[in-house]
């Protein structure tokens, strides 16, 4: 439409240009030729003469004319109408002074020309040319309704394409949206078909393996509550047939009363372990970001886990040795790095028992601090060591309940070594004992 605009207002002085040009040529060759007729004018058979001629002139260049008198007065007018009468208007009185005239009257869209008609030097009169400009005006409004018409279909085709890629584009996306809405409803298992080979099916892709994701999270979470419920239930309904049978019976004696208070007291500590355990877990996922730093030094940290131990080294009968090949300190949250080596060195003791020998190095490679610890237990089968990561996975049931423990230990360690940008390492043989290795960066 702009170019409509644009192009009609063009043509129009294009064309106005071209008509212009014209007239004024016609007005100088009726001023050269009017000379004689002006000085003849009052001999009425060539005045006859040149009326009809001027007549058939102005059908010629469809325009009328006009030949003025030094007064204004008109000579003649191929309209007839002024004819003998007073045309008294600027453009004449202009030309008058010797210039030629050209002014487009926009009132009644006509082009003026007026030509001073010049005999020797003097000024003797006015050739003035009047056109009308509805012609012009017809020829541009020719060529913009052919660009009207070119617009009007040229609206409708983009329309209609545009119709169609919109249609095309938004299916994808209100696919996507209807599944993120059955989502948000908590039906995980959407999943969406998308091969528009552009970005929308990356967006797809990228939207399966979320949804794949938090589908496996949802099934690990219910896992874990189911874990968790089962965890505490075991130790709760022992101290529930405790009490109960302590309870049910008339008359006690005070050794037994003792004998199932010890075994209730026993219980409860368990259940606290385990509470102490989830509660360490729900901190770690939580803190993920806030660990804090300080400088320890590994021996002496390492040197203190064995101090506690000694309670349990002396129950398991195990032998511990402890070789630091260097001595290396390391920025790390020295509580929780702790926690994770206790654990691990706990586990060396408790599943090697009897005769259990546990050996711990401590060293540096490269940018790491490594800490091993080996022993001659009873190892973990390939199958397992998969798995012993996981939250309360233990490989042998009905012994680990002998050993106590819930299956946290190890996925406590590995979450505060994992924060430390660290890995542990398991090589094990089953029947013949296993390596824990812990690599911590020192950063
Ligand atoms: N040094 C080891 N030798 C053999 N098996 C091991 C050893 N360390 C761990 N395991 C196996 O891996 C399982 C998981 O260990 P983890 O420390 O997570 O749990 P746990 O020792 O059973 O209980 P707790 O939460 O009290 O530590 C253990 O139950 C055991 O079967
Ligand atoms: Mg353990």
């Amino acid at each position: 439409m702009i170019i409509r605009i644009f192009v009609g207002q063009t043509l129009y002085n294009v064309y106005l240009d071209e008509v212009q040009t014209n007239i004024v040529a016609e007005a100088k060759i009726l001023a050269s030729q009017n000379q004689y007729y002006l000085s003849q004018s009052e001999y009425q058979p060539v005045r006859d003469d040149f009326s009809n001629q001027m007549k058939e002139y102005s059908n010629k260049i469809q325009a009328r004319i006009l030949l003025l008198d030094p007064d204004l007065r008109v000579l003649e007018d191929s309209d007839d109408r002024l004819t003998n009468t007073v045309y008294a208007s600027n453009d004449a009185r202009d030309s008058l002074a010797g210039s030629t005239v050209v002014r487009v009257e926009e009132e009644s869209d006509r082009l003026i020309v007026a030509e001073p008609i010049v005999y020797f030097g003097e000024t003797i009169g006015v050739a003035m040319v009047v056109k009308p400009l509805t012609e012009l005006h017809l020829r541009v409004d020719e060529v913009t309704s052919a660009l009207d018409i070119i617009t009007i279909f040229g609206i409708l085709i983009v329309f209609v394409i545009s119709m169609m890629f919109a249609d095309l584009m938004t299916k994808p996306i209100t696919e996507l949206t209807e599944t993120f809405t059955k989502m948000s409803q908590g039906n995980l298992q959407q999943r969406v078909e998308i091969h528009t080979r552009d970005e929308l099916e990356k967006l797809a892709t990228a939207f399966n393996i979320m949804s794949t994701k938090l589908d496996q999270v949802d099934v690990q979470r219910q896992e874990f509550v189911g874990n968790v419920s089962h965890e505490l239930k075991t130790p709760l309904a022992s101290i529930k047939l405790l009490s109960s049978s302590l309870l049910g019976q008339e008359k006690n004696e005070e050794a037994l009363y003792r004998e199932f208070l010890a075994d209730i007291d026993h219980e409860v500590d368990r259940l606290n372990e385990i509470i102490m355990d989830l509660l360490l877990l729900v901190d770690l996922d939580r803190e993920k970001l806030s660990l804090n730093y300080k400088p320890a030094l590994l021996n002496y940290l390492i040197d203190q886990i064995l101090h506690r131990l000694q309670p349990v080294i002396k129950e398991y009968g195990s032998q511990v040795s402890f070789t630091p090949v260097d001595r290396i300190q390391l920025d790390c949250d020295g509580k929780k790095v702790e926690q994770a080596v206790y654990n691990i060195i706990q586990n060396a003791i408790k599943y090697s028992a009897p005769d259990g020998k546990v050996e711990i190095v401590l060293r540096r490679e490269g940018k790491f601090a490594v800490i091993e610890v080996t022993d001659n237990g009873i190892g973990i089968q390939p199958e397992g060591i998969d798995h012993i990561f996981e939250r309360f996975y233990r490989t042998d049931k009905a012994r680990s309940r002998k050993t106590g423990g819930t299956g946290l230990g190890l996925s406590i360690a590995n979450q505060i070594i994992e924060l430390h940008l660290g890995r542990i390492e398991v090589d094990s043989e089953l029947g013949r004992g296993s390596v824990f290795r812990i690599w911590i960066p020192e950063v």
